[in-house]
């Protein structure tokens, strides 16, 4: 399954500004996602990959949120909507799918850590402008995405276009519950996101330690997840048993990585799910199902 037809997926008009690596770019390279997270890509490229990491933690990750099996994604033509450095893409492929994998910012970095593979078309492109044709993909698959764009609404409706008939959907959103909008990411990130990104990455680096030492002793004591969890802005997974035959330097890295992801992103808009919902019948999307959880929203496909 390669992509020697890529030309055919590209809606009438629709041209590259430019064709560098065997990636077509349609956005300019500077974006709202260069200093955020195009600095993650760069200081951390494989963290996420399981292949890399040794864990099955995205592997886990997406069978567990989309509820599908690895047998529903073979054969399929999947739209990936911000692939990042690539976790999810190669997940994908391991299923035995091939994947259109977009993003507005690291895409090279992608390219780089899934080898040549000619069954991953990556592009540079907006998910809020697409250069597809319409009704074009098996599967819309957008993960950790949507509330990260100036307009999750818009960008929401735009995507949903390019699924084909009888095709699948599945869309993730932060939530927007009570458990997210107590947490410490949203008090501060007005004033993160508008400090120097490599300024705050290394502030963040700078406190990471102790940070986890301090978050992994209240873990033990009650009322100290609370605590965690709303005052102390680092996130520790060294109790998430996906982590577990990790060592206390890889879990800090991953701390690093994914504090800097919560309050660096210029936006952090969450979908309510009624809205979500309500996108998927509009493009006549019926076969599908919302499931909110703690800390995010999933609406997808049923499971045949
Ligand atoms: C939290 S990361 C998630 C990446 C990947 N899906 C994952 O789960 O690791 C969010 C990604 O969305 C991308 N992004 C944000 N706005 C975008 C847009 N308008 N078009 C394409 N990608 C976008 C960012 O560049 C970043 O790679």
């Amino acid at each position: 399954m390669s992509f020697h037809d890529f030309d055919e997926f590209l809606a009438e008009g629709k041209k590259p500004l430019s064709f560098k690596d065997g990636i077509p770019r349609f956005t300019p390279d500077e974006s709202y996602s260069t200093g955020n997270f195009a600095l993650l890509r760069e200081n951390h490229a494989t963290l996420q990959l399981d292949s890399k990491n040794g864990t099955t933690d995205r592997r886990d990750t997406i069978l567990d949120r989309t509820k599908w099996s690895p047998e529903f994604f073979k054969g399929k033509t999947i739209l990936e909507c911000g692939c990042g450095a690539g976790p999810d893409t190669e997940i994908l492929r391991g299923f035995g799918a091939r994947v259109m994998a977009v993003d507005i910012a690291g895409v090279d970095i992608a390219k780089r850590n899934l080898g040549d593979d000619d069954g991953v078309q990556f592009v540079q492109a907006s998910i809020m402008d697409l250069p597809f044709k319409p009704q074009s993909f098996d599967i819309v698959f957008c993960h950790r995405v949507i509330m990260h764009t100036p307009a999750p609404e818009k960008t929401l409706d735009h995507i949903l276009q390019f699924v084909k008939p009888g095709g699948a959907i599945f869309i993730h959103s932060y939530a927007s519950g009570p458990a997210q909008t107590w947490r410490w990411k949203y008090p501060l990130r007005p004033f993160t996101k508008k400090l120097d990104p490599e300024k705050l990455y290394n502030f963040i680096c700078g406190y990471a330690h102790g940070a986890f030492k301090v978050t992994s002793a209240l873990r033990k004591i009650p009322g100290g997840r609370v605590i965690n969890h709303v005052l102390i802005p680092f996130m520790n997974f060294r109790h998430a048993k996906q982590f577990k035959n990790l060592t206390d330097e890889q879990v800090i890295e991953i701390g690093v990585h994914d504090t800097f992801d919560a309050l660096s992103p210029p936006y952090d808009k969450p979908i309510p799910p009624q809205t979500m919902l309500k996108y998927a019948h509009k493009h006549g999307l019926d076969n599908v199902e919302l499931e909110k959880r703690q800390m995010v929203t999933l609406l997808r496909t049923k499971a045949a």
